[in-house]
C-alpha cells in the first residue's frame, strides 16, 4: 500500500516535472485565498473545454480553484501533447494543399503561445498563472529579454511550411517597439526567415479582432492568399479575411478580446 503510493507520488512528480528546459516552478496553493468562493465546485476540465471552444468568453482570470490544474497542465506532457497535435493537423492540411509556386501563399502565425512560449513568465512566482493582477511592466521586460522557448510543435512545423512553399507571415499584437527583441528571439529558437512580421503601431489601439482582420485584409489585398492561420486566442482566428482555415492552439491562461 505504501508502497504503490510511493510509486503514484514518484509519478505524478515526473509527469509535472517535464516542462520547457528547467523550469520547474512551484504551483501556488490555493488555500486560505479569499473570495469566489462559488469558484470551488468548478470542474476545471470543464472550464478550459468551455475556454478552449471559445463558449465561455471575457474571462479575466483563472479561476482560483484551477490555478493548480492549470499549472499542473500547462507545465506537464498534455500541453506539449496537444500542441503538437494541432501542428501535426496542421500540416495533414498543408500538404494537401496544390500552391501555385508564385510566392503568394501564406501562413500566418500569431507569435505570443503560438510560436514563441510565454510559460517561463506566467509561470514564475511573481505571476504565477494570473493570481496577480496582469503588470504590463514586468510583461515588457520579459519580452525584452528575448528568451522565450518555442511552442512545442510550432519550429517543426514552420519548417516544414517552408519546405511545401509556404511564405511566414508573424502577425502579433506586440508593439513596435519590441521588433528588435522578437526578431533576435524568433531566431534564437529556429525561426529564421519570414515575408513580412507584422507588430502593432504604437497608435494603433483596436482590439486584437480588428486590428488582425484589417491587417489579414491588407495582405489579401496585396495579392497573399492566407491558406492557414494560426493562433491561440479565437482573436486571431475570427473577423474577415481569417484565411482557409484556422488552427487553434490551446491556452487556459489568459484571453485576448
Ligand atoms: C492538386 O492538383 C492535382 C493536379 O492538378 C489534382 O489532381 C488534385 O486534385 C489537386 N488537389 C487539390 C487539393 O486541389
Ligand atoms: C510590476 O512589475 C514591475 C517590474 O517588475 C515592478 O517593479 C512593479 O512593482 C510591479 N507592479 C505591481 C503592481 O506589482
Ligand atoms: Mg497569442
Amino acid at each position: 500500500m505504501a508502497l504503490s503510493y510511493l510509486i503514484l507520488m514518484v509519478t505524478i512528480v515526473t509527469a509535472v516535472a517535464s516542462p520547457i528546459d528547467n523550469q520547474i516552478h512551484l504551483i501556488m496553493p490555493h488555500s486560505g485565498s479569499a473570495g469566489l468562493k462559488h469558484s470551488d465546485d468548478i470542474n476545471c476540465l470543464s472550464w478550459r473545454l468551455a475556454i478552449e471552444t471559445d463558449n465561455l468568453q471575457g474571462w479575466t482570470q483563472i479561476p482560483r480553484s484551477c490555478v493548480d490544474y492549470v499549472g499542473n497542465y500547462m507545465l506537464g506532457k498534455q500541453y506539449r501533447d496537444d500542441c503538437e497535435y494541432v501542428a501535426a493537423e496542421a500540416y495533414e492540411y498543408a500538404k494537401g494543399l496544390n500552391l501555385t509556386g508564385d510566392g503568394k501563399d501564406v501562413w500566418v502565425f500569431d507569435i505570443d503561445e503560438t510560436t514563441l512560449s510565454n510559460l517561463p513568465y506566467y509561470a514564475s512566482d511573481e505571476v504565477a498563472f494570473g493570481m496577480l493582477p496582469y503588470n504590463s511592466t514586468s510583461f515588457d521586460e520579459w519580452v525584452a529579454k528575448a528568451v522565450a522557448p518555442a511552442v512545442p510543435g510550432s519550429v517543426k512545423l514552420y519548417e516544414q511550411l517552408i519546405e511545401l512553399g509556404f511564405k511566414i507571415v508573424f502577425l502579433t499584437g506586440t508593439k513596435e517597439p519590441f521588433r528588435t527583441p522578437r526578431i533576435k528571439n524568433l531566431k534564437a529558437v529556429g525561426y529564421t526567415e519570414w515575408e513580412k512580421l507584422i507588430l502593432k503601431g504604437e497608435n494603433e489601439h483596436g482590439s486584437a479582432v480588428v486590428y488582425k482582420s484589417g491587417k489579414r485584409k491588407e495582405l489579401e489585398e496585396a495579392g497573399y492568399r492566407i491558406r492557414g492561420n494560426m493562433g491561440d486566442q479565437w482573436s486571431d482566428l475570427i473577423g474577415s479575411n481569417p484565411g482557409d482555415r484556422v488552427f487553434k492552439l490551446p491556452d487556459p491562461m489568459y484571453y485576448i478580446a
